[in-house]
């Protein structure tokens, strides 16, 4: 039965070759059968739907199971697995584009960008097809990997495609299209997966407890603890005292693909060196010994040459990547354009007092999911910028004068479709300025975000918002469409400061939601009670188990007050429930928040589950 089927596909993917011209043009006279026109209809509302309409009819043709009992996971594992295929042959392009003289790059760094993120690409298709294998209806639980993953695979192409732009080369039109082909299956995937995605609230309840106190998680936190082991951490030293004198070699050394964490130590002192973590080096957990004594640094460009991809100073594709204390800048200066000190294209990624310095395009939140808790981040044009799944906490988001600019903008999230699940969201920091910055801020305007894409996602709450804000809050895109501004959303709930009020805000159709103040205060009282039993959001607190010994945010405990006593406190579905009940109760408007104020409690179980160091649910 098995190798029959393999037999199939393989028949299949041979058709799916020959098929392209015609399956490209032949979209208008299709016959379903009845039962596949419920996938029919899905095809509709897919972004490609001649593609997905004819890979059905090929489907159909191929007679693979489709056809005997038509079912949506069959035909979006069928999607998946022509989007493999499709990019295997992608990746061979790629290899030969870095051969002689196929592809001319005019930014460097532009083919290996894509051949890498083209490798992450093949590992998020492999892995959403393992997640919706053999389980059908999928689970939410799954259902929201894999489209995170998919959304990762969506922004790797654009990130290819922003480097080869400006690239020339006779193997150019070969490739822009196998991109663009390959890609096209991605996105009606991803499309049919958020197609499944209940927009119940209470469904998201299924889920179940919060992971940090499930068995498992108990489990995993004293592996966690009986894998600590000081001997076996490797310690970097600048003055030699150390097991290495750079921290790429103490990556190097990192075993690959490991699925326990590597503690690397970086002793205080200057590292100027690019630091690259591959997607096999899993697990890494960087710590130093505080932002003010170790540092590192680099100085490449988008004016210097590089892509902006390849000009972070300390690059992240390793997925579990965790850092403390430690100070990340581009010091490539402020006219130099865009130059990355952190750039994150990793999934649950989490930083922890960490500063990030730089000018324009301080911060790449590329993709996944990453969380960022009490670091400072210091740029001034689009200095958090990508489109990860983001969540900031406690952080301090510094902005800074640029002699050259008449305006300065902390945010540019690039959400590309609405079926991506990414966005950024900033609670409980503090938004400032550099004191040049604050005393010209009536010439040079300042603003919370403009958009990096057609769908771009931002929030702000409960967050301190100093007066060097232009009172319109938000900037229009490059195009300057209104067109485009539709589909944007930028939220601001619950922020406090003199330049938090929302009274000049922009008023775009379609553009903003902002809270009327009477919204805000029904808002703020349906949120009352949970806020005051948990002080806040589900807010962690982290703290050392012990501040001498070495800072181990993976090593030790996770430890929830009041779980000893046995007393009850709120969980994380708690607050799922009380928010989905005050859910009937409001209208359109701020349903998008509570969806973020949700989003960002679900990030907080993965920064938890990472592993920070104790976790202290407060309840009174
Ligand atoms: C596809 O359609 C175009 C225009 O409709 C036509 O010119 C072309 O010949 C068609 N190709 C095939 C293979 O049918
Ligand atoms: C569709 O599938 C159902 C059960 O899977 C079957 O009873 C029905 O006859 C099928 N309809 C057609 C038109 O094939
Ligand atoms: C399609 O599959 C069914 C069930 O496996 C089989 O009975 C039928 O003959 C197949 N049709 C074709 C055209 O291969
Ligand atoms: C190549 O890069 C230079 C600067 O690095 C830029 O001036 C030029 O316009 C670029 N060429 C293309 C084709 O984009
Ligand atoms: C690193 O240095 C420590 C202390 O000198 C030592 O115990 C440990 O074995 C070294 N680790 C490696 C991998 O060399
Ligand atoms: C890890 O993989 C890289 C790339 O394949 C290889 O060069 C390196 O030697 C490997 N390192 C270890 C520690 O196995
Ligand atoms: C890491 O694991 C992946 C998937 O299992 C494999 O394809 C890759 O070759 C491994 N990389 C290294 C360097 O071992
Ligand atoms: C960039 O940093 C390197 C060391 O990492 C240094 O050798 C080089 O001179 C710096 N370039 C500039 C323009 O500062
Ligand atoms: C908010 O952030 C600050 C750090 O800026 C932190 O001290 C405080 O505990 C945070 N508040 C909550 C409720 O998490």
């Amino acid at each position: 039965m098995a190798s029959s089927n393999i037999l199939k596909f393989c028949l299949l993917l041979s058709a799916i070759s020959l098929s392209r011209t015609w399956a490209l043009n032949s979209s208008s006279h299709m016959k379903y059968s009845q039962n596949s026109s419920s996938i029919g209809s899905i095809c509709k509302t897919t972004p490609y739907p001649d593609v997905c309409f004819d890979s059905l009819k090929l489907s159909i043709m191929i007679n693979i199971s489709i056809e005997i009992s038509p079912n949506i996971n069959t035909f979006l594992l069928y999607t998946l697995q022509i989007a493999i295929f499709e990019s295997e042959q992608l990746s061979n392009l790629l290899l030969d584009a870095g051969n002689s003289d196929n592809i001319i790059e005019n930014q460097t760094g532009t083919i290996q960008d894509c051949q890498e993120l083209q490798q992450i690409t093949m590992s998020c298709l492999q892995r959403s097809v393992s997640l919706i294998q053999d389980d059908a209806p999928i689970k939410q639980r799954k259902l929201a990997d894999a489209i995170t993953y998919l959304s990762a695979a969506l922004t790797n192409k654009n990130t290819c495609l922003e480097g080869l732009d400006s690239a020339t080369g006779p193997l150019l039109p070969t490739l822009l299209s196998s991109i663009d082909y390959t890609y096209m299956y991605v996105s009606n995937a991803l499309s049919i997966l958020s197609s499944q995605k209940s927009h119940n609230k209470r469904r998201l309840m299924d889920m179940g407890a919060p992971t940090w106190i499930s068995k498992k998680s108990k489990r995993r936190a004293r592996t966690l603890k009986s894998e600590y082991d000081p001997s076996r951490v490797l310690t970097v030293a600048a003055d030699g005292t150390g097991n290495f004198t750079t921290i790429t070699d103490a990556i190097n050394f990192a075993p690959n693909n490991s699925s326990d964490r590597t503690h690397i130590y970086v002793k205080q002192g200057i590292y100027e060196e690019n630091v690259e973590i591959p997607s096999y080096k899993q697990n890494i957990f960087l710590h130093g010994d505080g932002t003010d004594a170790t540092k590192i640094t680099g100085n490449r460009s988008v004016g210097d040459g590089w892509t902006t991809f390849r000009s972070a100073t300390l690059a992240v594709s390793g997925n579990g990547f965790l850092a403390q204390d430690i100070y990340i800048e581009n010091n490539a200066g402020a006219k130099k354009h865009q130059a990355v000190a952190l750039r994150v294209n990793a999934d649950f990624v989490a930083l922890y007092r960490c500063s990030i310095i730089g000018y324009e395009n301080t911060l790449y939140v590329h993709s996944f999911r990453q969380f960022y808790r009490e670091c400072d981040i210091r740029g001034t044009i689009d200095f958090i910028f990508g489109n990860a799944a983001v969540v900031f906490q406690g952080c301090k988001i510094i902005s800074r004068f640029l002699t050259s600019s008449q305006f300065t903008v902390i945010t540019a999230q690039s959400r590309d479709s609405p079926d991506e699940d990414t966005g950024i969201s900033i609670q409980n920091c503090s938004i400032v300025a550099e004191e040049d910055l604050q005393s010209n801020s009536i010439r040079v305007k300042s603003y919370l975000g403009r958009p990096g894409r057609e769908y771009s996602r931002t929030v702000y709450l409960e967050s301190y918002i100093t007066n060097f804000i232009d009172p319109t809050g938000w900037m229009q895109g490059p195009n300057n469409d209104d067109e485009g501004s539709k589909t944007l959303y930028y939220g601001e709930y619950d922020n406090d400061g003199p330049g938090s009020s929302t009274d000049g805000r922009v008023s775009w159709p379609g553009f903003m939601i902002f809270l009327s103040t009477s919204c805000q205060k029904r808002l703020q009282k349906a949120f009352a009670k949970p806020l005051e039993r948990s002080e806040g959001h589900l807010n962690p607190q982290m703290m050392m188990k012990d501040n001498k010994s070495p800072p181990n945010l993976a090593g030790s405990v996770m430890y929830l007050q009041g779980d000893n006593e046995g007393r009850s406190y709120p969980t994380y579905s708690d607050h799922v429930q009380v928010i989905d009940s005050i859910s009937q109760q409001l209208n359109q408007a701020y349903k998008s928040i509570e969806v973020e104020a949700m989003t960002a409690m679900r990030r907080l179980e993965f920064a938890v589950e990472l592993g920070f160091d104790r976790v202290v649910l407060r309840v009174t």
